[in-house]
């Protein structure tokens, strides 16, 4: 038994299916994301599991209770918002203690456990401050602070960081796995963000337009997304679709647009069937010349992105697909110029391969190169 679950719920707004349907679990301690793109459902179904909104449908157990009845004030959940919601005319000491004194702890105590946590959370020496003179980073930890100071079930967080420049992003999110991890507090964070998702979680779940697509480890999601959604969602790639045939041995995809891929001994699949091949980034070759490695294209460069860590080739396949290839730590840039001929080649074992033939709103964001 899981220490969330989260069973089948749906929430209908009128005639809106925010969320329909989605069930997945976060066992004790964990840490477990909802990812997906704006709309999808994540604030909705955080809210529902904080006792913010009532589900339409399904049943939401906490520690093995039944508690989708039970109103807010009775589910001890810690919430973290985007924007840090606290108070401005109390200091914050005040904001922290807030939680406690609802729940009628001395002042002696309550002051005693505010300057724990704010040790926790490395910011002592702030408490008779205003959370108006501290930094976004600062004011994000106070509101973290708020959140466990009352030792909750379960920590609840919706994109925390999104107001953050990059930079502190990236160390924030070192900082609240840190956090989460000592506190060993079950925790389910909402992002639409994949690196923050992947960075922090044991599991993440992926959401779309209010269905759950896939939860799994990071690494799992990325190398065998079981859906086309997730694998054009995830990372940076581009999607070819077709139908299997049986080559000598390995499986082969003859794409719609012409061209032949062989597929990875492993691939499920009988000839006839309708698959999708995603092309990541970062697991294409790119070479001056033939190499004739299986799987190897002809194609031309179009653009070529100079990015300091890695480089971008966008190159056009004969058949018209534009694929991108990342290349790390590459020093030849100079002698790759739009209007080239190369060679873009890919392992059989380097395909990303999905099932899920007539998922438009996978094709419609094949476009969507964030990584
Ligand atoms: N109170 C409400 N009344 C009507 N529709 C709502 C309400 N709250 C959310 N919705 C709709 O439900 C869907 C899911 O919204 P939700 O806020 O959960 O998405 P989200 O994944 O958190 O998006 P974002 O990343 O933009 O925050 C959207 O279509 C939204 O317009
Ligand atoms: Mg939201």
């Amino acid at each position: 038994m899981s220490y969330v679950e989260v069973e089948n719920i749906t929430k209908r707004f009128d005639d809106v299916v925010a969320v329909d349907d989605v069930s997945f679990t976060a066992d004790k301690g964990e840490f477990v994301s909802l990812l997906g793109p704006s709309g999808c459902g994540k604030t909705t179904t955080l809210r529902m599991i904080a006792g913010l909104e009532m589900p339409s449908e399904g049943t939401i157990r906490i520690d093995g209770e039944d508690v989708t009845d039970r109103p807010a004030y009775e589910r001890e959940i810690g919430m973290v918002f985007q924007h840090y919601a606290l108070f401005p005319h109390k200091t914050v000491g005040e904001n922290i203690g807030f939680p406690l004194k609802m729940r009628g702890v001395p002042e002696a105590e309550r002051r005693e456990r505010v300057a724990d946590v704010l040790e926790r959370v490395r910011l002592p020496d702030v408490a008779d401050r205003s959370p108006e003179d501290l930094s976004g980073g600062q004011q994000q930890r106070v509101a973290l602070a708020r959140a466990l100071v009352f030792e909750p079930d379960v920590l609840l967080m919706d994109e925390p960081l999104s107001a953050l420049d990059r930079v502190l992003r990236e160390q924030m999110r070192v900082e609240v796995e840190r956090i989460q991890r000592e506190f060993g507090i079950t925790t389910i964070y909402v992002t639409h963000d994949q690196a923050e998702a992947f960075a922090m979680s044991d599991r993440v779940a992926v959401l779309d337009d209010g269905h759950l697509s896939q939860q799994g480890r990071p690494l799992d999601i990325y190398e065998n997304p079981d859906s086309e959604f997730v694998a054009n969602f995830i990372g940076q790639s581009s999607q070819l679709s077709g139908q299997v045939s049986s080559g000598d041995g390995a499986p082969v995809l003859a794409t719609d647009s012409g061209m032949t891929f062989e597929l990875p001994q492993s691939t499920a699949s009988t000839p006839g069937d309708r698959l999708s091949v995603f092309l990541r980034a970062e697991k294409l070759n790119v070479s001056r010349t033939p190499t004739d490695a299986v799987n190897e294209f002809p194609a031309e460069i179009t653009t070529t992105n100079y990015l300091g860590e890695k480089t971008q080739f966008f190159c056009r396949l004969d058949d018209g697909t534009e694929v991108i290839v990342a290349k790390h730590g590459f020093t030849d840039v100079e002698n790759f110029e739009p209007g080239d001929v190369v060679y873009v080649s890919v392992p059989p074992e380097n395909l990303v391969v999905a099932r899920d033939p007539g998922t438009s709103k996978a094709q419609a964001n094949s476009g969507d190169f964030t990584a």
